[in-house]
């Protein structure tokens, strides 16, 4: 096997900002797998940014095209892939009984200095303009965390480079 033995899709989750594509991206890049960003196949698909989804037809829209976005992924993942899915995905009870059920879900964490620093980066998170952002991402931590907590692998993603976490990440799935 190309993935070094795992015969399923390997699926970051975990808050916005907390470096689900970077790490996902050089997980994938270590075992040597292709790597797919929910997101960016939600963009894709949908012709739009998120800014613009979430703009133009709302939260409830985006979360209908994210659901059926990584059902694709993992229903056509031959088992070599990383996913990487957004911050809200593994909350939603179907699309997380589908990580479950055929994926190897990973939750990378970090502190809320660390997503406030991170998400403060791009300007691209519609759910970070409703107010302060600290206050937001302190908020939906908590509300997600009985969610995340549901991956069998729990990685924390320190503040720094990426290459620790990484390193957690490959050690956790192994
Ligand atoms: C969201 C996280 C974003 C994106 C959207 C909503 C969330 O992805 O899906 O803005 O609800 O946490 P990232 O986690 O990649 O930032």
């Amino acid at each position: 096997k190309i993935n070094g033995g795992m015969d399923r899709p390997i699926v970051l989750v975990g808050m916005m900002g907390v470096g689900k594509s970077s790490v996902g991206k050089r997980v994938a890049g270590a075992i040597g797998c292709d790597f797919v960003d929910a997101d960016e196949e939600i963009e894709r698909s949908a012709q739009m940014t998120i800014p613009e989804i979430f703009e133009n037809f709302g939260e409830d829209y985006f979360r209908d095209g994210e659901r059926r976005v990584i059902a694709r992924l993992i229903e056509e993942a031959d088992g070599a892939i990383v996913i990487a899915t957004g911050g809200g995905a593994f909350c939603n009870e179907e699309t997380r009984a589908l990580i479950l059920d055929k994926a190897i879900p990973v939750w990378l964490d970090s502190d809320i200095d660390t997503l406030v620093e991170r998400t403060s980066r791009k300007d691209n998170r519609p759910l970070l303009k409703e107010g302060d952002p600290r206050e937001i991402l302190t908020r939906l931590r908590s509300e997600r965390e009985p969610f995340y907590s549901r991956a069998p692998i729990h990685v924390i993603s320190e503040s720094g480079p990426h290459a620790h976490t990484v390193a957690k990440v490959l050690k956790g799935i192994a």
